[in-house]
C-alpha cells in the first residue's frame, strides 16, 4: 500500500494566544499547541475549567484569530484569509454543538435545523427538503414539527446537531454536548457522534468528564494551555 498520506483536516503548529496583550489583565490561555486531526478521526479534548478548552475551539472553529503560530483549516491556512473568507470557510466546513443547545423556541425543529442555510441562495422547498433530510439523519423526522420546549433535552441536542449538519461541513466541533443530559442521553448523543465517526466526519468533542472521553478515539489533556495526547493505559 503506498497511498499518500491524508491531509489532516485540522492542523495546528505552535498555536498560542494571549488575551489583552501587554496589559494587567494579560492572560496567556494557549502555549504551543500541536495538533493534527484527520478525516474519520473523533477526538475529546479534556481538562479542568480555564485550561483554554473553549479557546482553543474558538481557534479550529474559526471564532477566533491566533497571537501566534499556524493553523491549517482542511488545508487552508486561516491567516491568508480575510473576514468574509474566514466566515464563509467556517460555514463550509464547521458545524458547531453546544452545551446549551441553542435553539430559538419560537421555531419549529424543521426551522432551526434549516437556519443556517443562506435564504438568498437556497429557495423555500429546497431549504425544507434538506432540513427534512438532517432530522431524518439523527432519527428525528416525526418531529420536525415541535418547537423545542415539546422536546426532551437528548431530542433538543439532536436538533442542534442536525443544524450543525446542514451545510455538510466535514467538521463537527462539540463544547460538552453532554453536559446537560443524564448519562443514558449523554451515551445517544455520543452514540451518534461515533456514526458520524463512521460517515467520515471528523468530530472534535471537548468535555471534562472522563467517561464521556473514553468513548472517542483520542484523547488529549489540556493543561495551563498546554495540549498532550494520553498515552499509556488507553480508554
Ligand atoms: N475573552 C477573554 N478575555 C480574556 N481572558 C479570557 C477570555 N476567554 C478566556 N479567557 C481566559 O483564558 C483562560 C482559558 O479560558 P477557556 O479557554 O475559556 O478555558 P476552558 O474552556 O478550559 O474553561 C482562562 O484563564 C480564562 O479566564
Ligand atoms: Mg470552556
Amino acid at each position: 500500500m503506498s497511498e499518500p498520506a491524508p491531509i489532516a483536516v485540522i492542523r495546528t503548529q505552535a498555536l498560542g494566544k494571549v488575551y489583552s496583550p501587554g496589559t494587567e489583565a494579560e492572560v496567556v490561555a494557549l502555549k504551543g499547541v500541536d495538533l493534527s486531526i484527520g478525516r474519520g478521526d473523533f477526538v475529546a479534548i479534556m481538562g479542568p475549567s480555564g485550561s483554554g478548552k473553549s479557546t482553543l475551539m474558538n481557534l479550529i472553529g474559526c471564532l477566533d484569530t491566533p497571537s501566534s503560530g499556524k493553523y491549517e483549516c482542511d488545508g487552508v491556512d486561516v491567516s491568508t484569509l480575510d473576514k468574509e473568507e474566514l466566515a464563509t470557510l467556517r460555514r463550509d466546513k464547521i458545524g458547531f454543538v453546544f452545551q446549551g443547545f441553542n435553539l430559538l423556541p419560537r421555531m419549529s425543529a424543521l426551522e432551526n435545523v434549516a437556519m443556517p442555510l443562506g435564504y438568498a441562495q437556497i429557495p423555500p422547498a429546497e431549504r425544507k427538503r434538506l432540513a427534512q433530510e438532517a432530522l431524518a439523519a439523527v432519527g428525528l423526522s416525526e418531529r420536525a414539527g415541535h418547537r423545542p420546549s415539546e422536546l426532551s433535552g437528548g431530542q433538543q441536542q439532536r436538533v442542534a446537531i442536525a443544524r450543525a449538519l446542514i451545510n455538510k461541513p466535514p467538521i463537527l466541533l462539540a463544547d460538552e454536548p453532554t453536559g446537560a443530559l443524564d448519562s443514558k442521553t449523554g451515551e445517544e448523543i455520543l452514540a451518534l457522534f461515533k456514526r458520524l465517526r463512521d460517515e467520515d466526519h471528523t468530530v472534535v468533542l471537548i468535555t471534562h468528564d472522563a467517561e464521556v472521553a473514553a468513548h472517542a478515539d483520542r484523547i488529549y489533556l489540556m493543561h495551563d494551555g498546554e495540549l498532550h495526547e494520553q498515552t499509556g493505559a488507553a480508554a
